[in-house]
């Protein structure tokens, strides 16, 4: 932690956050936060190199007003634009979404970014089903580029909680056909007479719909790390996940 952070979260005192915190505040901020900035600081803010809106690591101590300012107006001659179509309202709304994702981090747990690699290619077999730069299975999502497209509380969702929200293209397909094998997958299309799915073997499958006993959709595989893992296993692999990010422009 820098000498700045550490003067920081002296400075930030309940009070001046209790200000602004409710929780329509922040789901607003958060709301403005990607509408207006993620696309240039990443969905936990520290995208651009040397700058952290995320973790109560700003390059100075600023006050809520300067930030708000810094939010409005811009930061003159660097390529921080000034944000006219967010109203003073919600330039403290971001602010208070700024602050409360520093004060989750100091309460969570931080995790460790070598334990967690360790753990999605040992133990947690996440390589089964994951895909990353070319190493793994193409039987779940590609994880190569996550972190630019899930903030660090969604990974923890997506472990913690996986059938919470299901993609499009992630879907899962089981059938059994008349000679009694049964055969489960990621659905790659379908229609009313038949269906191609990739197979646990990553093999293409299609079969005629009249030649089946049964098919239909199934829960994604994505096994919860809710039970067998402890909390700061989880945040090892969320940390490990959130450096994730192929294709970055940086
Ligand atoms: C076009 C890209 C872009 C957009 C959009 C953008 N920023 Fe920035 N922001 C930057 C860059 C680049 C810097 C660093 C500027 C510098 O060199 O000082 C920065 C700096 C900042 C800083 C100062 C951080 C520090 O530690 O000093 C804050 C605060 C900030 N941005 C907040 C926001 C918020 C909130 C939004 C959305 C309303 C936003 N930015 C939108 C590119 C952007
Ligand atoms: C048996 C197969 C399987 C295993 C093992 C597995 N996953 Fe998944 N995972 C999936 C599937 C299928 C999805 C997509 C369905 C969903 O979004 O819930 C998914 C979704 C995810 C997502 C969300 C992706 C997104 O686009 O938001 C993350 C993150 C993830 N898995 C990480 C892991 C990690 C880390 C491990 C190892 C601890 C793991 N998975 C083990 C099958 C698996």
């Amino acid at each position: 932690m820098s000498v700045l952070a550490v003067i920081l979260v002296v400075t930030t005192s309940p009070s001046s956050l209790a200000q602004h915190e409710t929780g329509a505040d922040l789901l607003g901020g958060e709301r403005a936060f990607r509408d207006y900035c993620a696309n240039c600081h990443g969905p936990d803010g520290d995208l651009i190199s040397q700058v952290d809106l995320g973790h109560n690591n700003f390059r100075q101590p600023y006050s809520d007003e300067e930030i708000a300012g810094i939010i409005m107006n811009g930061i003159p001659n660097t390529p921080m634009p000034p944000t006219p179509r967010v109203t003073e309202e919600q330039a403290y709304m971001l602010v208070a979404y700024l602050r409360s994702l520093g004060e989750r981090d100091n309460g969570a747990l931080s995790g460790n970014i070598a334990r967690g690699k360790t753990l999605y290619e040992g133990r947690g077999k996440c390589m089964d089903c994951h895909m990353i730069n070319g190493k793994g299975s193409v039987l779940g999502p590609d994880l190569s580029s996550i972190a630019l497209v899930r903030s660090a509380a969604e990974l923890e969702q997506s472990l913690l909680e996986p059938d919470s929200e299901v993609q499009p293209g992630n879907r899962f397909y089981s059938v059994q056909t008349s000679n009694g094998e049964m055969v489960s997958g990621r659905l790659l299309n379908h229609d009313a007479f038949t269906v191609q799915m990739l197979d646990s073997n990553e093999r293409l499958r299609s079969f005629e719909k009249s030649q089946l006993v049964s098919f239909g959709f199934s829960n994604p595989d994505m096994p919860s790390l809710a039970t067998g893992y402890t909390q700061q296993e989880i945040a090892d692999l969320v940390a490990y996940l959130s450096t994730l990010r192929r294709g970055a422009a940086q």
